[in-house]
């Protein structure tokens, strides 16, 4: 019996392919395969974007991503690299007031935008009240996914108010609705390896005024 006929080439052939798409116009042109990758790797963009109310100005490599600007450039190591995959939340960062994973965006994608990290919550002496209440409850044992689990579940009290219809309640929370399941639902991006999810439960709780 004959053997079925393939239609689509395998990724061995594409491969070969674009590499002789690329080595035929190097050839034609006089550019080689370095002087191409040199000139993608010395693409830098200006950028300028606020941190925690402050204006910085950056230039990049087209390709940092936001967690790595914030990281490398701008040394706010509080925002923590996991999985660099947006597969742990560890990145978390709130930026125009939505929360987003820092390691899936390019940092030059956010010119203009109002960028919040948890340096930007509180500091000691002056912690924002998430914050305060993971250490009341013990929300965290090693700490590496707590600054992302922070902004995560200070984003998630305003993402729950937003969805709120307003003739409901002019809290912050309504407390008849929101339960806690939806707040792990909601949570559920944000990794914890040390297993603190229900201390992290009960933090999140006090601060949108549900009863424990
Ligand atoms: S480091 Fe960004 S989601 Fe894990
Ligand atoms: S406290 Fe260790 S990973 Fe969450």
């Amino acid at each position: 019996m004959p053997s079925p006929i393939r239609l689509e080439p395998s990724r061995r052939e594409l491969l070969v392919s674009s590499a002789a798409t690329v080595a035929i116009a190097g050839a034609a042109t006089g550019v080689c395969a370095a002087d191409i990758r040199r000139e993608i790797v010395e693409e830098q963009t200006k950028v300028v974007f606020e941190v925690n109310g402050e204006t910085k100005h950056l230039t990049l490599d087209n390709r940092t991503t936001l967690l790595d600007a914030l990281r490398e450039h701008l040394h706010l190591t509080g925002t923590k690299k996991g999985c660099d995959h947006g597969q742990c939340g560890a990145c978390t960062v709130i930026v125009n007031g939505r929360r987003i994973n820092s390691c899936l965006t390019l940092a030059v994608m956010h010119e203009g935008e109002k960028i919040t990290t948890i340096e930007g919550l509180g500091r000691p002496g002056n912690l924002h009240p998430m914050q305060a209440a993971f250490v009341k409850h013990d929300g965290f044992q090693c700490g590496y996914c707590t600054p992302g689990q922070i902004c995560s579940s200070v984003a998630v009290l305003q993402e729950i108010d937003a969805d709120i219809p307003s003739h409901v309640t002019e809290n912050l929370i309504a407390q008849a609705t929101v339960t806690s399941a939806e707040i792990r639902e909601r949570m559920s991006g944000n990794i914890c390896r040390c297993g603190a999810y229900s201390n992290i439960l009960d933090a999140i709780k006090e601060v949108a005024g549900v009863p424990a």
